[in-house]
C-alpha cells in the first residue's frame, strides 16, 4: 500500500495498483494527471473537497463515493456514484469503508444542501486508516478510535473551519492511533500554523507525526 499527498486534505492511496483517491481540491496540484484512478471519495460538498471529482469521474470512469445529496449532486453532472450514509462498512474489490461523522457544514459550489460532512474509516491491506474530512473535535472520535481501531489519522489542522493543532493531538489521544498525517494547513492566509509546533505537540503524546510535502509518497 502507498500513501501519496496530493495537497490540501487529498491523498491518494495505492493498493494492489488499484488507486483511490480522497478530496480531490487539487490547487497546489495543476499538474496532477488521475491515473489509474478506480475509486473516488468526498467527504463534503464545498468546493476545497468536491475539488475536480466530477471531472475525474468522467474521464477515468471511477465512481464517487459520498453521501447521498452530494453523490446525487455529482451524478446529475454525469459522475457515476455510490451514495451512501454515517453507518456500517461498504465493501469494494481493494477494502472497506465506513463513513464516519464529521461537525462541519456541506453545501455545493451552487449552495446547495450536500447533505451532511462525512470522514471516511478505510480498511486497506490490513491497515485502518482515518480521514477526518472538515471537522472540529468531537466525542465521536472516542468511539471511532473504540470502535474500528485506526492505525493512522489523516487530520485537518489548520483552525479557523476546522480543528487547530491543539485540538488534533488531541483527537489523535482520542482515537488511539500511532500516527498522524496532518492536512488543511498552510493552504491559505487563514489556515496557516507552524507545522514545528504539530510536530512537537504530537510528539509529546508518543505518537508519530508524518509531515508530508505534497506530491510525497510513503509506503508501497
Ligand atoms: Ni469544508
Ligand atoms: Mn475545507
Amino acid at each position: 500500500m502507498g500513501i501519496k499527498y496530493l495537497g490540501h486534505s487529498c491523498f491518494e492511496i495505492e493498493t494492489k495498483g488499484k488507486k483511490i483517491l480522497i478530496d480531490p481540491f487539487l490547487a497546489a496540484n495543476p499538474d496532477y494527471k488521475p491515473e489509474g484512478i478506480y475509486d473516488i471519495f468526498v467527504t463534503h460538498a464545498h468546493g476545497d473537497h468536491l475539488g475536480k471529482a466530477i471531472e475525474i469521474s468522467k474521464e477515468t470512469g471511477a465512481p464517487i463515493t459520498a453521501i447521498f445529496e452530494l453523490a446525487n449532486y455529482c451524478a446529475q453532472r454525469g459522475a457515476k456514484t455510490h451514495g451512501i450514509g454515517l453507518g456500517g462498512w461498504v465493501n469494494y474489490s481493494w477494502g472497506k469503508v465506513a463513513a464516519v461523522p464529521a461537525f462541519h457544514s456541506s453545501s455545493t459550489p451552487e449552495g446547495e444542501y450536500g447533505g451532511c460532512p462525512c470522514g471516511f474509516v478505510f480498511e486497506i491491506e490490513g491497515n485502518t486508516i482515518y480521514h477526518a474530512g472538515d471537522t472540529c473535535l468531537n466525542s465521536e472520535m472516542k468511539t471511532i478510535g473504540e470502535f474500528f481501531q485506526p492505525d493512522m489519522a489523516m487530520l485537518p489542522i489548520g483552525g479557523f473551519y476546522t480543528m487547530d493543532i491543539e485540538q488534533a493531538v488531541t483527537a489523535a489521544e482520542w482515537l488511539g492511533v500511532t500516527a498522524v498525517i496532518p492536512m488543511h494547513y498552510n493552504t491559505f492566509d487563514a489556515i496557516s500554523v507552524d507545522i514545528s509546533e504539530f510536530e512537537r505537540q504530537i510528539r509529546e503524546k508518543g505518537k508519530l507525526p508524518v509531515i508530508m510535502k505534497v506530491n510525497q509518497e510513503l509506503g508501497k
